[in-house]
């Protein structure tokens, strides 16, 4: 057992397959929407999802655009029905793309949360450098979480998410606290702008062709639940969600249709009990080559291509 999970965790947890609230954790190997209706109203704090995009990965029929927001608006009307009133939903979400068009999915969902009653609190950015290359328009660099709240009493603990401050000596120079730091020394508010690197040549990638990084939600499940809450995820893919959530001390539960991500999921949580799961640290600031004193600031093809220049220049 990890010592980070026992306060929560203090025997041996299994992890159960179908939903109950005397679990810790559940991964539910099949439909969201059978297991949604196998949890009691009100009772969930958090649900946190990447939810398919619709854009023909192995483990998605490409719908026609209203088929897939008509089975969204039934996932996220179960997700109303079982969040609590303190609670928070977070959609996260890129783009679908038809004939090489763009529709931004959470623009097109948000109507579907605001007509169940939900009120946005962000439009979270969340930036990441490495993508697929686009010919015809510019790489897409970022995604983003929509997160909503059922009521306006809901959760939100900012200090364990504090990030450093760019300038942690600042003082007030005049006034009546001058000398004193003008900071918050538990540092500051992260934003709404996310620069988390994506799972692309990264420790925690897996062959799910979609998962997103453990510290994304860790950043989500500090701020908007407290220990014991119940955090879900819909479509829980490699179980990342889950481990964020035992992670802090939550109870994690999700649901996977696809079998080999249902054993993939199993084994990371397993790992992550463990001790033994392997992911990139909250705190690590994202590298960067110019300042790790390691970058070639010309790529070489083109420093080649520049001498070659100059020498027949010179001729
Ligand atoms: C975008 S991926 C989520 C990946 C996840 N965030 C992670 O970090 O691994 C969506 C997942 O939903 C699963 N899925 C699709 N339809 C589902 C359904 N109706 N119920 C449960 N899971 C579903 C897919 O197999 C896929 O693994």
């Amino acid at each position: 057992m990890n010592g980070r999970n026992q306060s929560l965790f203090n025997q041996e947890v299994s992890i159960a397959d179908t939903f109950g609230l005397s679990e810790t954790i559940v991964v539910y190997p099949g439909d969201c929407l059978t297991v949604l209706k196998t949890i009691p109203d009100e009772s969930l704090q958090l649900i946190v999802t990447s939810p398919p995009y619709n854009i023909g990965k192995e483990y998605e029929k490409r719908l026609h655009l209203d088929l897939y927001l008509r089975q969204q608006e039934q996932v996220i009307g179960e997700c109303v029905r079982t969040l609590s009133p303190r609670g928070s939903i977070c959609w996260q979400v890129g783009n679908y793309v038809d004939r090489g068009a763009i529709i931004p999915l959470d623009a097109v969902l948000y109507p579907i949360f605001a007509k169940l009653g939900l009120r946005m609190r962000n439009r979270i950015i969340w930036h990441f450098e490495h993508g697929l290359h686009c010919n015809r328009r510019f790489s897409g660099r970022y995604e983003t979480i929509v997160w909503f709240t059922k009521s306006d009493d809901y959760t939100f603990n900012l200090d364990p998410v504090r990030i450093p401050q760019k300038y942690p000596g600042k003082k007030y120079f005049k006034g009546p606290k001058a000398g004193q730091y003008s900071c918050n020394p538990l540092g500051k508010n992260p934003g709404d702008l996310w620069v988390i690197p994506n799972v692309k040549n990264h420790v925690e990638k897996t062959e799910h062709p979609c998962q997103f990084p453990v510290e994304l939600i860790e950043r989500l499940v500090l701020s908007l639940t407290n220990e014991g809450d119940w955090v879900f995820d819909p479509f829980v893919g490699t179980g990342t969600t889950i481990i964020a959530a035992i992670r802090h001390q939550r109870r994690g539960a999700g649901a996977e249709i696809v079998p080999k991500y249902v054993k993939l999921a199993r084994e990371r949580i397993q790992q992550e009990l463990q001790g033994t799961l392997r992911t990139r640290p909250m705190d690590r600031p994202v590298y960067d080559p110019v300042e790790a004193g390691n970058s070639l600031t010309v790529a070489p093809c083109q420093k080649e291509t520049n001498e070659v220049t100059l020498f027949e220049n010179e001729q």
